[in-house]
C-alpha cells in the first residue's frame, strides 16, 4: 500500500469572487522509502499539493489518501492525530519557537499529545540529525542549517510515515542547503518514510529517486531515477 496516493485531485481556491483552479486533475503515489521531488515555476501548485498531502487543507474533487485513507473521510479528532503521529511537516523558514529550546522544540508534539519520554525521543531524533549537545540551546544560538535540523528533528519525533518538505533550502547557502538534502535522503531511506520535497532547486531535484515536474496545477511529466 502507498503511503500516500493522489487521485485525480483538483483544488479550487475563490479568491474576491474568483476561482483559481491550483490543481488540476493529477495524480501520484508515493511508498515508503521513495524521495520524491515536486519541482516546477511559481504558482504551479506545489505547496497546494503539499497541503492536501498533509490533510491541511481538502480537494474540490478526487481522492487524496494517506495510508490507505482518504482524508475528506475523517472527523476533526482522526485528522488531529494524522496530521500529528504521521506526517511530518518542514517549512522553508524552519518555524521554531524561539522561546523553547532546541530540546522543547524537537519535544513539543510530543507534549502536546500528552506522551511521557519525551526528553529521550528528543535526544534520539537530535543525534540522527547530528546535532547532539545542543538541546540546551535557543533557535537564536544556531545557525540556518542547525535550525533546519531542529527542524527536521522535530517533524521525525512521532516517527511519521510521510514526510512533506516545502523549500527546506529556500532560505540556507546552496551548500549548506546541499547537506541539508543529503540529511533527508539518508532519513528518508533509515526511517523508511516517504518524503515529498517541493523546491526550486534542479540540485534539489537531482537528489531524488523521482521528480515530478509540474505546470499550471498538473503534472507534466515523472522522472525516476
Ligand atoms: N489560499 C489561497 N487562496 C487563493 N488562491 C490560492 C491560495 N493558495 C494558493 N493559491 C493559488 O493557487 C496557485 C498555486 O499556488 P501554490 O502556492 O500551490 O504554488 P507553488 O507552486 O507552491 O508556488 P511557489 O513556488 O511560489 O511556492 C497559485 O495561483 C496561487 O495564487
Ligand atoms: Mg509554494
Amino acid at each position: 500500500m502507498s503511503i500516500l496516493s493522489l487521485q485525480n485531485v483538483s483544488k479550487d481556491y475563490l479568491s474576491d469572487g474568483q476561482r483559481v483552479e491550483a490543481l488540476k486533475g493529477l495524480s501520484l503515489e508515493a511508498d515508503r522509502g521513495a524521495f520524491v521531488a515536486l519541482v516546477g515555476r511559481s504558482g504551479c501548485g506545489k505547496s497546494t499539493l503539499l497541503n492536501l498531502a498533509g490533510a491541511m487543507d481538502f480537494p474540490t474533487s478526487g481522492q487524496v489518501l494517506v495510508e490507505g485513507i482518504s482524508t475528506s473521510s475523517l472527523n476533526d479528532a482522526a485528522l488531529t492525530r494524522l496530521r500529528r503521529e504521521k506526517v511530518g511537516f518542514i517549512f522553508q523558514s524552519f518555524q521554531l519557537l524561539h522561546t523553547l529550546t532546541v530540546f522543547e522544540n524537537v519535544e513539543l508534539p510530543l507534549l502536546l499529545a500528552g506522551e511521557a519520554r519525551a526528553r529521550e525521543a528528543a535526544r534520539e531524533r537530535l543525534e540522527w540529525v547530528e546535532l547532539k549537545g545542543l538541546g540546551d540551546r535557543y533557535p537564536h544560538q544556531l545557525s540556518g542549517g542547525q535550525m533546519q535540523r531542529v527542524a527536521i528533528a522535530r517533524a521525525l519525533i512521532h516517527s511519521p510515515s510521510l514526510i512533506l518538505a516545502d523549500e527546506p533550502t529556500g532560505n540556507l547557502d546552496t551548500t549548506t542547503g546541499n547537506v541539508i538534502l543529503e540529511l533527508l535522503r539518508r532519513l528518508t531511506r533509515e526511517q523508511n518514510t516517504a518524503t515529498i520535497l517541493a523546491t526550486h532547486s534542479l540540485e534539489a531535484a537531482a537528489l531524488a529517486d523521482r521528480v515530478a515536474r509540474m505546470r499550471d496545477g498538473k503534472i507534466e511529466e515523472i522522472v525516476e531515477r
